[in-house]
């Protein structure tokens, strides 16, 4: 189904959205551009390959990177049923950002799952314990720098949640998730709990104000900016371009605004701005010698000074959002069709079954599939090469030009891709093992 105009992006559907342009447009997510991924240090394939199609944000993240300052990645798993290769991706992804410095945490949304799939509180744990947990660490996620946390077992999530809560209204809310008078609350606080989960690294316990990275899939973007909007309510200062084109330092609040003034003056001048004119009764600091390419870092700053002066200082989280792999039957991988999907627990053989029976991009004939080749572009077997196949981007490439012009066949693609498969199902495997005795070493 491709989303339509006024539709909303609903985190609990089971739709995929297939039009990922006309999405990112139309709910303002901007485009993931190589000139955001390109200067990392070996880029991932899944942001060299536009798998990781939008962004909100990520400047601060590369900025981080680039000057080797903190930050942080949170990302969240529903622990329902078994494994499998969409849910792979964002694990794929936290685990480059961890090589290249990111502190790690991990939610277990079992609160969240509890709410919408109907699970009760053991039956998650036993998925997140069994399934999800050891398969991160079999797939290469480091215990160092690294939090796991159940929802349910979090009190300084839990209590953000409540706090958070105060700032965000029932409009709001409907608005965004499309709840009414017959929505229980627990699936109704549950976003909040997920606010919870993605600021309270930002809280001092926890490594204090950064930018955070908050990897998903598409379906989370309602949470993501219900996320943005609280951190932002929860400042002390805006700091902001205005109407007339002046760089701005505003007071949000309205006690301690002479002293919050006086903080910010001195801010300023510490930055090296000169150029400063308070005006007490606009609540505001003018910065003349400021640009606008200075306001990231200018409000990086005072975002850091606020614990001290009695707030929070949630820098506003950074998000990347993926594509979802087709299944394997052409509609979405889902865990509630099994043929659809392959998980991480398949043995080699049951995967190849699936990967033999998948829709290709092929023509009806071999014949004509000669002549004028075959559709990659539509094929869930050359996905699966692009997403967790193939490294190198050249052997990838050749893939893709063999099939264009003929030279390949599907029946012997398909063989070549349930060989990896296997491969790679086997070495999970072997590693599972190992890992369920070092769950330990990861729970927070
Ligand atoms: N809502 C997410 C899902 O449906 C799970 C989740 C909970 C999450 N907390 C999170 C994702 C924080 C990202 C960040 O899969
Ligand atoms: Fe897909 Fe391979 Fe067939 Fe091309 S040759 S359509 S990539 S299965």
């Amino acid at each position: 189904m491709i989303i339509g105009i006024n539709m909303k992006i609903d985190p609990w559907s089971s739709t995929t959205y297939q039009d990922y342009t006309r999405l990112r447009d139309e709910f303002g997510i901007e485009e993931f551009s190589e000139e955001l991924w390109k200067d990392l240090p070996n880029p991932h394939k899944l942001l060299r390959r536009g798998v990781v199609f939008g962004h909100r944000g990520f400047q601060l993240i590369k900025n981080s990177v680039e000057k080797k300052k903190p930050w942080a990645i949170l990302t969240g798993l529903m622990p329902s049923g078994k494994m499998h290769l969409g849910h792979k991706m964002v694990i794929d992804e936290v685990i480059y950002y961890q090589s290249i410095g990111a502190d790690i945490f991990i939610a277990v949304a079992d609160i969240e799952a509890f709410a919408t799939r109907g699970y009760t509180l053991e039956e998650t744990k036993h998925f997140a314990l069994t399934e999800y947990i050891p398969n991160y660490i079999a797939m290469g996620l480091k215990p160092e720098k690294c939090h796991i946390y159940f929802q349910s077992k979090h009190q300084e999530v839990k209590d953000l949640a409540y706090i958070l809560g105060k700032k965000i209204n029932w409009s709001q809310m409907t608005a965004t998730y499309g709840f009414n008078g017959s929505s229980n609350m627990t699936h109704i606080f549950s976003p909040l709990v997920q606010a919870g989960d993605i600021l309270h690294v930002q809280l001092e316990k926890f490594g204090g104000v950064r930018p955070t990275l908050v990897p998903v899939g598409v379906d989370q973007d309602p949470h993501i900016r219900l996320s943005r909007d609280i951190a932002q309510a929860h400042r002390l200062y805006n700091v902001t371009v205005t109407k007339d084109d002046k760089i701005g330092v505003f007071v949000k609040v309205d006690e301690n605004v002479e002293k919050l003034l006086d903080g910010a003056e001195k801010t300023l001048y510490s930055l090296g701005f000169k150029k400063l004119k308070r005006i007490t009764e606009y609540k505001a600091v003018y910065i003349k010698d400021a640009t606008e390419e200075d306001i990231p870092l200018i409000d990086e700053t005072f975002a850091k000074n606020e614990p001290k002066q009695g707030g929070y200082g949630f820098i506003q989280p950074s998000a990347t959002f993926h594509r979802f792999i087709t299944g394997l039957t052409g509609e979405k991988m889902s865990s509630s069709k099994p043929e659809s999907a392959i998980f991480l627990s398949d043995m080699p053989k049951d995967a190849s079954k699936k990967i033999m029976n998948a829709k290709t991009g092929g023509a009806v004939t071999l014949e004509e599939q000669k002549k004028n080749g075959g559709k990659p572009n539509e094929c869930v077997v050359y996905e699966l090469f692009l997403y967790h196949l193939i490294e190198d981007d050249k052997e990838l490439q050749e893939i893709y030009q063999s099939c264009v012009n003929g030279k390949r066949m599907c029946g012997h693609c398909k063989k070549h891709a349930a060989e990896l498969m296997g491969k790679m199902l086997m070495g999970l495997q072997e590693k599972r093992k190992n890992a369920k005795n070092k769950i330990e070493q990861y729970l927070s």
